[in-house]
């Protein structure tokens, strides 16, 4: 039986149902799902609720698209979103994770991530479809960055 909640990967017409529901919720980038990159969901039955995805260059992964519908915000998919991501990154071999985010740098340090310059992320990224599209536009100066290692131990709390 397929549990209420769950995380899975999304492929083919999946994809497309993120790319729709991120459209309704108003957060759809002209870039998404530009390869090399990986999404996942959280899906309420089969609905999807929530999303992230992970784009990489060498060892470097990107998280991107970390987004929950308020309706079902605060029940930890967006934890169980990340801890699926970072588990699969590291088994792709990726040894360190960073993000941009202007407005949700709090969450992101609960989960073992820290500032970082912007210009460390994007010159490890910068053949990635989010940096190269801020390269496009000259938007990474709006930015702040944020790296976490995926090598360390530390278990990830929920955020308070
Ligand atoms: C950030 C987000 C994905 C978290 O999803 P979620 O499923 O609600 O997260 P969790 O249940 O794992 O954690 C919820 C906790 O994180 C906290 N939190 C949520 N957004 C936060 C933010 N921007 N800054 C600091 N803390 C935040 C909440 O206060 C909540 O705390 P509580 O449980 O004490 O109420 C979701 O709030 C969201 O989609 N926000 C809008 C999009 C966004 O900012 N995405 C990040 C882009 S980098």
């Amino acid at each position: 039986m397929i549990p209420a909640i769950h995380i899975t990967e999304l492929f083919d017409e999946r994809l497309q149902d993120a790319r729709a529901f991120l459209r309704r919720q108003g957060r759809l980038p002209a870039d998404f799902a530009q390869p090399p990159c990986r999404y996942w969901a959280a899906c309420d039955s089969d609905q999807i609720v929530g999303t992230i995805g992970l784009e990489w260059q060498g060892a470097a992964g990107l998280v991107r698209l970390a987004f929950v519908r308020p309706s079902h915000r605060s029940r930890r998919l967006g934890l169980a979103l990340y801890h699926r991501l970072a588990s699969d990154a590291l088994c792709m071999g990726l040894t360190e994770l960073y993000l941009f985010s202007t407005g949700a740098g709090g969450y992101w340090r609960r989960l073992g991530f820290a500032s970082c310059p912007v210009a460390e992320a994007a010159g490890k990224l910068a053949n990635t479809p989010q940096v190269r599209d801020h390269t496009a536009r000259n938007t990474l100066h709006h930015e702040q960055a944020f790296h976490r290692s995926l090598l360390t131990r530390r278990m990830e709390a929920a955020p308070a």
